[in-house]
């Protein structure tokens, strides 16, 4: 009786993490004509530039892109797409505890992802990313999300379940096979340091995301990573995928303190949030999934 049964489960199982990844819908190929269109291009030159472009260079406190997490400027079926997005806006926010606009969404990347500062909205540059964002989601119906500001085509999947209670049993162990994982798969590209090489950006240090951005919340990079990375070839399991995360979450990164990437009140413009106070670091973001930075790292005493 036993190997049929795993055999079954194995044959369920398989079919099912094969169609993990939803299927994107056509997507827009010509921007619509005069000014509209103009701030369509505008947005996406933004997103894929945003650390040197003239408009969005002196929010930007990294070598980051939007791009470098939202692959190929948004356009993947795999997390960090921007299908669909436009269509779940306005929509609850449970970080910011208020019903965010797709502008709001946008900016506050440059906080956190970005480790900048908030452009302010109705700017030319956060239009012009929304404006961006939104031809992405020509045609798809509306779809208001009165739980979380996410594209329907991740609504149900994201963050990936698995990896909670992965991390919580995580141990120095696991820590060391993340550090062989990160070696053998990512150094390459990333750097040994996690600085980055060339084009390739910094996953790690003063460079790189903050400690207030999804990215460094080891689940949500986890359920990142599992789709997106080694990019264009995105095999780790599970285990290898959870391991190399816990690694690259414990490095050194610039903490978070929120009030410090507001702009002064008299140029921030209105920011829509009734939470001030976020303060992040790497040792409270492995705590909160049960993770102690000096246990993992074998630093303690003990
Ligand atoms: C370091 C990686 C990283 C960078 C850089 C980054 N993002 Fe994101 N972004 C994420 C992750 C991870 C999410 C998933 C949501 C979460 O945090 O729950 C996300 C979510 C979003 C969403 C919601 C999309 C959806 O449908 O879920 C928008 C819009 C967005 N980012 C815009 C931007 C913009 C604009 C920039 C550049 C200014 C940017 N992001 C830079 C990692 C990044
Ligand atoms: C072949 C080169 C390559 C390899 C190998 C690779 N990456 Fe990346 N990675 C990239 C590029 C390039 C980007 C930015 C996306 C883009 O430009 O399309 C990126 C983006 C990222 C980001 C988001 C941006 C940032 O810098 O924080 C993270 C996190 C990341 N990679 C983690 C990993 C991890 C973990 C591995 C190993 C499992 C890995 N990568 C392997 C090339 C690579």
């Amino acid at each position: 009786m036993r190997p049929r049964l795993s055999a079954l489960l194995l044959a369920l199982a398989l079919p099912a993490a094969a169609a993990e990844l939803p299927t994107l819908p056509p997507l827009p190929t010509t921007p619509p004509p005069g000014e509209l269109g103009r701030m369509v291009k505008l947005g996406r030159e933004l997103i894929m530039h945003t650390d040197t472009a003239p408009l969005t260079r002196a929010l930007v406190g990294n070598k980051l892109t939007c791009a470098s997490c939202h692959i190929d400027g948004g356009t993947t079926n795999t997390p960090g797409t921007f299908v669909g997005t436009a269509t779940a806006f306005p929509a609850w926010s449970k970080r910011e505890r208020t019903v965010q606009t797709l502008q709001d969404r946008i900016d506050n990347c440059f906080m956190r992802s970005m480790n900048g500062k908030r452009p302010i909205i109705d700017s030319e540059a956060s239009i012009a990313m929304a404006a961006y964002v939104t031809w992405l989601s020509e045609g798809q119906p509306m779809r208001m999300n009165p739980v979380k500001p996410v594209t329907p085509l991740f609504a149900s999947r994201w963050p990936d379940k698995q990896y909670a209670p992965m991390f919580r049993r995580a141990t120095h162990a696991d820590y060391l096979h993340g550090a062989q994982v990160y070696a053998a798969r990512c150094a390459a590209c990333h750097g040994a340091d996690g600085a980055g090489v060339g084009s390739f950006p910094p996953v790690w240090g003063k460079d790189s995301y903050n400690a207030g951005a999804g990215m460094s919340k080891p689940v949500k990079m986890a359920s990142w990573v599992e789709h997106n990375m080694p990019l264009g070839n995105a095999n780790l399991t599970p285990r290898e995928v959870a391991d190399v995360v816990l690694y690259v979450d414990a490095q050194p990164r610039p903490a978070f303190d929120l009030r410090q990437h507001l702009l002064p009140a008299a140029r921030m413009g209105l920011y829509n949030s009734k939470v001030l106070d976020e303060k992040s670091t790497v040792r409270s973001n492995l705590r909160a999934v049960g993770v102690d930075l000096d246990a993992l790292r074998g630093d303690a005493a003990h």
